[in-house]
């Protein structure tokens, strides 16, 4: 196994307790797929390699815990709409489900890869995606499929919106029972988008149900354009996370404090719709773990930008820069409950983000400036 040390590290971030502080340089061993060992330049073994950053910045790749990436179809009229008054509504959703029923296999498997390679040029090295845009058995098991061979993580999103021609009962009927069998193989995860105009609170504790019972785990869309039942549902079915977040009630806030179900915040979304920013503030205030991700997909939110993620969460949410670069990071592997990803403590996957920049504090200073230098995933370093 080839070993590389990527040194000249000006700022490390490993969200490892026991890492040296101070001034760099600093040294990261890469055997392999996995991080062998950080610390100080001076003090690194030697390598078969070397790759020297020239006092970069780097810290994990990022983890997008939340996208819904297998679609087909454009929704920028929709877009246009939008930034001209008309509020966001979930019916949009619709229009892309239409686009990707119509779609070839190769089309949107094409699709998702472009979209998951853009992301990984930016920094982004494990990724979640949603199936959602399908709503027939077919089409969900089709969607599910084509997201296993294409991502780090699958979810199983079928209680995305009651489909035309059906009534809401007889839908979670399909989601809960045959579509639930079609897709089972593929995901890992079960979601349900908890709002008025999808899915009600005991619609949700349904689906979620159903998962758990195929060994599935939980996550939820809730609060996302207004206050509603989500959170609850989430904190009480021992949900990895409940995503958007938006609107918290205190309660809402001081359930989430005392669960294990990460509190997601997609920011980009909030300001492409319209909608406040996520209280990412009080959540960290009362010790919930909090995830940022970037929300991917045709309508509420078409980037895969995490560094976008972060310098709103700087700007317009009141975190620090290393508190929007650990939920970016940390955080999604929390919201998706792996150990491996999100960090850069020896044994972990070696997922390495250089900065074309000395410090994270950039990401926020310098919003819109694409900033990655250099990507590694799983050891392998990828052309940015
Ligand atoms: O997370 N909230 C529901 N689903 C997506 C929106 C999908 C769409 O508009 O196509 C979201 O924002």
């Amino acid at each position: 196994m080839t070993t590389t040390l990527v040194t000249g590290i000006g700022e490390l971030t490993t969200h490892d307790p026991s890492a040296p502080g101070g001034a760099g340089p600093f040294a990261v061993v890469i055997d392999g797929e996995h991080v062998a060992w950080t610390g100080r330049a001076r003090d690194a073994p030697t390598c078969d390699e070397a790759v020297d950053v020239d006092g970069r910045a780097v810290l994990p790749g990022w983890v997008d815990s939340h996208t819904h990436l297998v679609f087909a179809g454009d929704r920028g009229e929709e877009f246009a709409r939008r930034v001209a008054g008309q509020p966001y509504e979930a019916s949009g959703i619709q229009v892309t489900v239409d686009a990707t029923r119509a779609a070839a296999d190769d089309d949107l498997a094409a699709r998702l890869r472009r979209h998951v390679a853009e992301a990984a040029r930016q920094g982004t090295t494990c990724l979640e995606t949603k199936t959602g845009y399908g709503l027939t058995v077919a089409d969900e098991a089709r969607a599910a499929r084509i997201a296993a061979a294409g991502v780090d993580e699958v979810t199983f999103l079928g209680a995305h919106l009651t489909p035309a021609g059906t009534t809401t009962d007889a839908y979670l009927d399909l989601v809960c029972g045959p579509m639930l069998d079609a897709v089972a193989d593929h995901v890992r995860w079960i979601d349900v988008f908890c709002e008025d105009g999808a899915f009600d609170g005991d619609a949700a504790a349904r689906v979620l149900a159903a998962g758990a019972a195929r060994g599935l785990g939980g996550r939820v869309h809730g609060n996302q354009l207004g206050p509603g039942p989500g959170v609850a549902v989430a904190v009480a079915a021992g949900a990895a996370s409940v995503d958007h977040a938006t609107h918290l009630t205190d309660a809402d806030v001081d359930a989430l404090a005392g669960a294990d179900t990460v509190a997601t915040l997609l920011p980009a979304c909030d300001l492409s719709t319209g909608q406040p920013p996520p209280p990412a503030r009080r959540l960290v205030d009362a010790g919930v773990t909090v995830a940022l991700a970037s929300n991917a997909n045709p309508g509420s939110c078409y980037t895969t930008s995490m560094a976008l993620c972060v310098a709103l969460a700087v700007l317009q949410c009141g975190l620090s820069v290393p508190e929007a670069v650990r939920a970016a990071t940390l955080g999604g592997a929390r919201a998706l409950r792996r150990d491996d990803v999100g960090h850069l403590r020896v044994g972990a996957r070696a997922d390495l983000h250089v900065l074309d920049a000395p410090t994270v504090v950039h990401l926020a200073q310098r919003p819109g400036v694409p900033l990655t230098a250099a990507v590694w995933r799983a050891g392998r370093r990828l052309s940015v």
